[in-house]
């Protein structure tokens, strides 16, 4: 037996009122009924008898005792009725338990608890891993083997880190594309953080500032993770989706650094024959920006389909675009006491859904997310 409650007075227990006291003969017939199902022969069936019902150390002896002859004026009718009911249910139960090991029936011999070897197996159907989950794992390979380590930041955060940290002041338009989920904190979340201004981060970006605060340069991070914003949903946006985050930083990093990671990293993940190329774009943290283009890998860069028209997944411009990227900002160092004038280094967001659609030819993001096994089983 593993109830000890009885063993102990009502009001060591904290119970001062009835309900409290049901309550308590309801766990203890819990615990009785318990033994008694696990009694199968007629020594088990005594050793329960005595166990509960045992004149000088049984349960209901001891309940007797500590429950009821100490309990105060209140409490004392509703222990004694309860204490009758528990009695009178836990005999009726006992007279049939001893008539069905009485009579050998199966379900007191524990029969029914027994494994029949002979009948078939139940094969449970083995799941898999969700293919974006795959292509963070296929991601994070190609990045891992070139020497960048796997970091993950809070889904949640600070204005701070997602914004203002990055560059990204309040007042700035940029903030308008970024829309998204404030979250209600009844606590200040760091310093000068006022109350109710968290927020479901809008990119990876913010575990850039992390991670530049954790440890000293060089960094040569990835940062694979959930991001949100209020956009509407269509076939190439949701209001949560993937990213996977880079950073490098060191004393001697160039442009030609950065062009040929990111060269290596597409010509890794979609094979050699795509053709890549940077196009000037703005982001507050990092400058020079780019916007990195493939050559469509629907028409194989010629803006024709198969059928003769107009490609419709690069809309006959031969390239898609795949994410922004760009040389950290020197402010963003400022921001985390790196000393910018000896160090450099490059930083990308990759959307991880859309590069997921590309390589393996999907056409609604939201098929990720509907959860529909047919589309799931195609991604063994
Ligand atoms: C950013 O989020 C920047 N943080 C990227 C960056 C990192 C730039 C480091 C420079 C340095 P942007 O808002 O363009 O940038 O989003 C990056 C990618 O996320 C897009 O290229 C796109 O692939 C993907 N994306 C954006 N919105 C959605 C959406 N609603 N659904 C699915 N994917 C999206």
């Amino acid at each position: 037996m593993s109830h000890h409650s009885h063993e102990t007075t009502l009001a060591a227990l904290g119970v001062t009122e009835p309900g409290q006291v049901a309550l308590l003969f309801a766990q203890l017939l819990a615990q009785a009924n318990a033994d008694l199902e696990a009694a199968h022969s007629a020594d088990t069936f005594e050793k329960f008898r005595v166990d509960w019902f045992g004149r000088k150390s049984g349960v209901l002896t001891l309940v007797g005792d500590n429950w009821l002859k100490p309990a105060s004026q209140e409490l004392k009718p509703a222990v004694g009725q309860e204490l009758n009911k528990f009695k009178a249910q836990l005999e009726a139960r006992m007279e049939a338990r001893r008539a069905a090991i009485e009579s050998g029936a199966p379900e007191a011999s524990g029969a029914k608890d027994r494994v029949d070897l002979s009948l078939p197996g139940v094969r449970r159907p083995v799941g898999s891993r969700h293919l974006i989950r795959q292509v963070f794992e296929e991601i994070e390979d190609i990045f891992v083997s070139i020497g960048f380590s796997v970091v993950e930041g809070p889904e949640i955060e600070t204005p701070y880190y997602n914004f203002e940290a990055l560059n990204i002041p309040e007042y700035h338009p940029v903030r308008d594309d970024m829309d998204t989920f404030y979250v209600e904190a009844a606590v200040s979340s760091g310093p000068g953080t006022p109350a109710g201004s968290l927020l479901l981060r809008t990119h990876t970006s913010p575990v850039q500032i992390r991670t530049m605060e954790r440890q000293e340069p060089p960094v040569r991070v990835i940062v694979p993770g959930k991001v949100y914003r209020r956009d509407n949903p269509d076939a190439t946006h949701s209001f949560m989706f993937h990213q996977i985050e880079g950073l490098a930083v060191d004393t001697d990093i160039t442009f030609c650094d950065f062009t040929g990671t990111i060269q290596y990293f597409v010509k890794q993940y979609f094979g050699p024959s795509v053709e890549t190329r940077f196009r000037p774009s703005y982001f507050p943290f990092t400058e020079p920006s780019v916007e990195f283009d493939v050559s469509c890998i629907f028409c194989g860069g010629t803006g024709v389909a198969a059928n003769g028209a107009t490609c419709g997944k690069c809309k006959g411009s031969c390239w898609i675009e795949l994410f922004g990227a760009g040389m950290v900002d020197p402010a963003v160092y400022g921001f985390v006491n790196y000393d910018a004038k000896k160090l450099s280094g490059f930083a990308f967001g990759m959307g991880m859904d859309r590069l997921a659609m590309l390589k393996y030819g999907i056409d609604d993001i939201q098929a990720f997310f509907q959860n529909d096994v047919r589309f799931l089983r195609q991604f063994p």
